[in-house]
């Protein structure tokens, strides 16, 4: 894993920005969209750089990780109404490039196998973004998840649910999901995983430092030869060899 280490959750957001931007300028590409608190100041960025800069989306295809299973895609706090208000929205990526798995679909288990099925016709995932849970979830693959599953049916643990309550306000989260496997995850061509904050600086440790466990199942990624880990101060404040990050990330900076 390539760790570096950024000042502030702004640069963090601007740096993701930089190596998201310059995939999409080298031509078509699929991006694997992630969710979430974290990657908000990633799409403002992107979005701020269509308006200002002309940064075009309008060659990219996209696949989102995960679906909470019930929600219809209109509902507010669907993941396909998020992708949306957070980022779609607002960029010239055609609509019909936008792929979700649907969270109402009568049948779940058919719908996650659809959705890897159109992701491998597709031709995969060129660059994946990331977060990470803090209990070490990757999409929705929760703790002792198959490293190698397809897209399924998963339940979100309790962890996970309080963790997502600030987005639901007095509604329930849901109990289910429909989420890309680690296995599915893992085919990305690259992958670039952000996190902020001193909540998930032992999900980080583990996931960088750990031993490669289903207990961290961000720690698949240290089988994939192209993961670039972006963190703020926080979210890489227990990591053991930190200070050799920065180094190593200054050296190859230098590099060029
Ligand atoms: P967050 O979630 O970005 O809202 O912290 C990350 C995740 O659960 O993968």
């Amino acid at each position: 894993m390539h760790v570096i280490v950024c000042g502030t959750a702004h640069e963090v957001a601007v740096r993701a920005a930089d190596l998201i931007a310059a995939r999409v300028r080298r031509g078509p590409v699929t991006l694997g969209l992630a969710t979430g608190g974290t990657p908000q100041g990633t799409y403002r960025e992107l979005i701020r750089r269509h308006r200002e800069d002309g940064l075009s989306f309008a060659r990219t295809t996209s696949f989102t990780l995960d679906e909470y299973v019930g929600l219809a895609p209109s509902h507010d706090q669907s993941y396909r109404a998020t992708i949306l208000r957070d980022f779609v929205d607002h960029v010239d990526l055609p609509l019909s490039s936008l792929h979700t798995p649907r969270g109402d679909a009568p049948d779940p288990a058919d719908e996650a196998r659809r959705y890897e099925e159109s992701l491998a016709r597709a031709g995969g995932v060129d660059l994946q973004i990331l977060g990470i849970g803090t209990n070490g979830h990757i999409g929705f693959n929760e703790p002792a998840s198959s490293l190698a599953s397809p897209t399924t049916v998963r339940a979100l643990t309790r962890q996970t649910r309080t963790d997502n309550a600030r987005f639901f306000g007095h509604e329930p989260v849901p109990r289910l999901c429909i989420t890309q496997g680690l296995g599915t995850i893992s085919k990305a061509r690259e992958i670039l995983l952000l996190a902020v904050g001193g909540g998930k600086a032992r999900a980080v440790r583990n996931m960088v430092e750990g031993p490669v466990s289903a207990r961290c199942p961000a720690s698949v990624l240290q089988f994939h030869a192209r993961t670039t880990v972006l963190l703020d101060p926080g979210a890489a404040a227990e990591l053991e060899y930190l200070e050799d990050y920065r180094e190593a990330a200054r050296l190859l900076h230098e590099r060029g």
